[in-house]
């Protein structure tokens, strides 16, 4: 009776060991059969003399980001909220890259007087601005408003990025050739919006929240596009799914199971960061204005991004937002 109970449990172990062994090669072999179509940005193009500034380049794809510009010889800023982290940041950069010219500078795109501030310091200390990245996003589960009443995902995602961006037009202006790149998400094609109303939280759930403000993102970068003086290269983007503390917030069942999803499938922090150093470094882009890239291809935005009233009607309310507060 016991021998047979262990030829059981053997065939079990063995079984169980067989299928663990299968499944695991069945997404390591996934995994390989993606890698070709992540994209990877393969532009030899040097950096030296220019400035980029970087939102959100304290961690994950910004900090990659960063890196890579500082790499390629840039005066690297990282602009960000939190200093503590954002110090390890920049020595952690400069160590890896030998590139001391990198520092960092507070800024809370929550808060619009501190957004001014920064810009107005920026302006002062700085000559030129030859690529400025809007990367910083919060994907928080936590619902709120700004000091102003509006909608603080929205304010973090995009009224704060588009009010940095009008007050350093000046700058991108000068350094022409410059560049524009907004991170934006593939998840904007889920959203729909009433321009007139982007600053009123709406009672809906996170995904569509936060995909509202990225479906902003990708409007803004069309317009702001055909707004600029000719020289000034704007783009949106996604990044891909990629590992990084964007999802901290998240329940933890719900995080556990997306990091593994995505550390079988999707892309780390450097891999998410390889379309946006595209976009800023590729000499094809020059004749690209006004797009949207993934896996540094030029693709088709969400057929909501062709309706020119729609980007217009958002330029002219957001313009009335930053005038108004
Ligand atoms: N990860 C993905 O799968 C994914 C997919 C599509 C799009 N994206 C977009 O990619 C961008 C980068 O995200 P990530 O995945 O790299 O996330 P992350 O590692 O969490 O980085 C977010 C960055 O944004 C900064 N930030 C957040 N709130 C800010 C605020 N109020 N003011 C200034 N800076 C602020 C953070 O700085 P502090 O730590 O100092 O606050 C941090 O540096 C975001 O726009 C996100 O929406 C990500």
């Amino acid at each position: 009776m016991s021998s047979i109970l262990l030829i059981t449990l053997i065939v079990i172990t063995k079984c169980t060991a067989c299928i663990l062994a299968i499944i695991f090669a069945f997404f390591l072999l996934l995994r390989l059969w993606v890698e070709p179509f992540k994209g990877r940005c393969k532009c030899k193009t040097k950096l030296h003399g220019k400035v980029a500034l970087i939102t959100g380049g304290n961690s994950g794809i910004g900090f990659e980001t960063a890196k890579d510009l500082a790499k390629r010889g840039a005066r690297v800023i990282i602009a960000s909220r939190n200093d503590e982290k954002s110090a390890k940041a920049v020595e952690s950069i400069k160590k890896e890259t030998g590139n001391h010219n990198v520092e960092y500078r507070q800024l809370n795109l929550e808060k619009l007087n501190n957004i001014r501030e920064f810009a107005k310091k920026f302006n002062n200390d700085f000559d030129r601005l030859d690529i400025l990245v809007n990367n910083a996003g919060c994907g928080e589960f936590g619902k709120g408003n700004t000091e102003h009443g509006i909608d603080l995902l929205m304010q973090i995602n995009y009224v704060g990025p588009f009010l940095l961006t009008h007050l350093l037009l000046d700058k991108l202006i000068i350094s022409k050739p410059s560049r524009i790149v907004i991170v934006s998400s593939y998840l904007h094609a889920y959203a729909n919006i009433i321009p007139e109303e982007i600053t009123v939280a709406k009672p809906v759930n996170f995904y569509t929240r936060y995909a509202r403000t990225k479906l902003c993102n990708v409007l803004w970068a069309k317009e702001l596009a055909k707004r600029v003086p000719e020289g000034i290269i704007v783009n949106a983007l996604h990044p891909g799914l990629v590992m990084t503390n964007i999802f901290d917030t998240f329940n933890p069942v719900i995080r556990y199971l997306l990091y593994f999803i995505i550390y079988i499938l999707f892309k780390t922090a450097e891999e998410g960061a390889q379309t946006i150093i595209h976009l800023c470094v590729s000499p094809d882009s020059v004749n690209w204005t006004g797009g949207y890239y993934q896996n540094c291809k030029k693709v088709q935005p969400s057929k909501k991004v062709e309706n020119s009233d729609l980007a217009r009607r958002l330029w002219d309310e957001s313009i009335s937002i930053i005038n108004k507060y």
